[in-house]
């Protein structure tokens, strides 16, 4: 697109709250951007407390070269890893992110998860323009929430590359009922040892189903179809399972273990031998514990579990590609002992699995019982033909086209928004919006988990619940790269 293109259009939809930010003295106009340019500035106010700390960062975004257990591979990454250094501040504190673009070409940094300021969501085309190469971009907002999150581009395919870091928000009255806590990002790779993400998605468009990594994937868990591409490999905190990460602790002691799905297309079944896995947290919000073997992690999802360390011993965390071949693998080494070889399979994938019907969001973050004000049925479908996806039979490739090609979801700030994610189509979404963390609606009608990503299978119909409480414009999308970059997004639109 080019550029003057995008600014006119950039300009016409969004709203900035700094100078910096938008062209300045841009003007009133009517509809969703004059109102939201003084509440956005008014919702930061509110969440940002006299005196808050500020961490201050540079984030270069540039190719890289990763070595796989020996093999050179060439990628993009930000600050020189795969993953990108952890970022960690504070509940409460600000984070002012200066993102540098060395990449070919454009980019931003969207922050997945976390409930900021509109204008800092780093949504090409709706929040911000996207920075050219070679340009700087400053970001600056309030992190309200604690919990795991993590960062990545909102560019095309460029999630597929290895664009991704960690955000680690500490909560300052953490109750610490743990004595180590790890990170743990998995990742589905193809960056430098197979066709490239334009590569991929061509082929997909041309219906080349069965050939290269192209082919049908099917899990009885995720309801269907699995996905679309055979990755070569899969990662586990930048490392293939022939070279492990290894987290070390001592026989006794409670991990806090942070999973991160950071792929791009695949969902993953996470286990650890020889151990249960207690469920406290679901995309960085608390929920009241549940012990289980195994959990699936479908694309953006975040679990945090404890686990109480067996041993003296070494083993193995693996978290298998759900419905494809292959897994990524770490190991917990509590003592000596043989490592896990490369394709170790946990007896734990086999048990008692985690359902999102059994989880409910802790007292401290469940919304305030109250009636639905508007409720949107959002169909999730594949059009009839070609590779496009849609959501109410609307397809948007371009985000800065999101107002135009679909229907806003319209909203006022203090409703309660019920959304209805109606599968239709043969394969599983992990449905994510931007800017909020939603509260699923158990069976019952009761609070389920709070989480701003979520799986939903085919024929699955699951309502969430918004409290619309952060002015502005957010997408809403499939978190599959690749449906994703086929139109599979929407706008939840503030307006007054
Ligand atoms: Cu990870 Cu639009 O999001
Ligand atoms: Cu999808």
């Amino acid at each position: 697109m080019p550029s003057g293109f995008s600014r006119r259009r950039f300009l016409a939809i969004a709203g900035g709250g700094y100078a910096s930010i938008v062209l300045a003295g841009c003007g009133k106009s009517a509809g969703p951007v004059s109102s939201t340019r003084s509440a956005v500035a008014a919702a930061e106010r509110r969440r940002r407390k006299p005196g808050a700390s500020v961490t201050e960062l540079t984030l270069t975004a540039a190719p890289y070269t990763l070595d796989l257990a020996g093999t050179q591979v060439k990628t993009w990454a930000y600050n020189g890893a795969v993953p990108g250094p952890e970022v960690r501040l504070k509940a409460g504190e600000v984070l002012r992110a200066r993102f540098v673009n060395d990449l070919p070409e454009e980019a931003v940094v969207h922050w997945h998860g976390i409930a900021l300021r509109n204008d800092m969501d780093g949504v090409p085309g709706v929040t911000q323009e996207a920075v050219t190469p070679g340009k700087s971009f400053m970001y600056e907002f309030t992190v309200p929430d604690p919990g795991s999150y993590w960062f990545h581009p909102h560019n095309g395919l460029q999630l597929d590359q290895g664009l991704y870091v960690p955000l680690i928000v500490d909560d300052p009255a953490e109750p610490g009922r743990y004595d180590r806590e790890f990170t743990v990002v998995l990742d589905d790779w193809v960056s430098g040892i197979g066709p490239t993400p334009e590569e991929t998605l061509k082929e997909l468009q041309g219906g080349a189903m069965q050939m290269g990594t192209m082919q049908m994937a099917r899990s009885e868990l995720l309801g269907g179809d699995a996905g679309d591409v055979m990755y070569p490999m899969f990662l586990m905190n930048g490392r293939p399972p022939n070279d492990p990460p290894s987290f070390d602790a001592k026989p006794g002691e409670r991990l806090r273990l942070r999973l991160i799905n950071a792929g791009a297309e695949t969902a993953f079944r996470v286990a650890l031998g020889g151990h249960q896995l207690t469920v406290t947290h679901t995309d960085g919000l608390p929920v009241e514990p549940v012990t289980v073997d195994t959990l699936l992690v479908g694309m953006s999802e975040r679990y945090d579990v404890i686990v109480t360390v067996a041993g003296p011993g070494a083993f193995p965390l693996a978290a298998m590609a759900e419905g494809k071949s292959g897994q990524s693998l770490g190991v917990v080494r509590s003592g000596p002992g043989e490592a896990p070889g490369a394709d170790a399979r946990p007896a734990e994938f086999d048990g008692r699995l985690l359902e999102m019907s059994e989880l409910r969001a802790a007292a401290s973050v469940t919304l305030p019982a109250r009636s639905v004000d508007r409720t949107y049925n959002l169909e999730l479908n594949a059009a009839a033909e070609g590779y496009r996806w849609m959501i109410n039979g609307k397809s948007v490739l371009d985000h800065e086209e999101v107002r135009e090609q679909t229907t806003p979801l319209k909203v006022a700030q203090g409703e309660r928004i019920r959304l209805v994610f109606d599968n239709k189509s043969t394969m599983f979404h992990p449905m994510h919006l931007h800017g909020h963390s939603f509260q699923v609606v158990a069976a019952d009608g009761g609070a389920g988990p709070r989480k701003d990503s979520m799986i939903v299978r085919p024929k699955e119909r699951i309502s969430v619940d918004v409290a619309a409480d952060n002015p502005g414009q957010w997408l809403l999308h499939c978190h599959n790269v690749y449906h994703q970059a086929s139109g599979m997004v929407t706008l939840l639109s503030y307006e007054s």
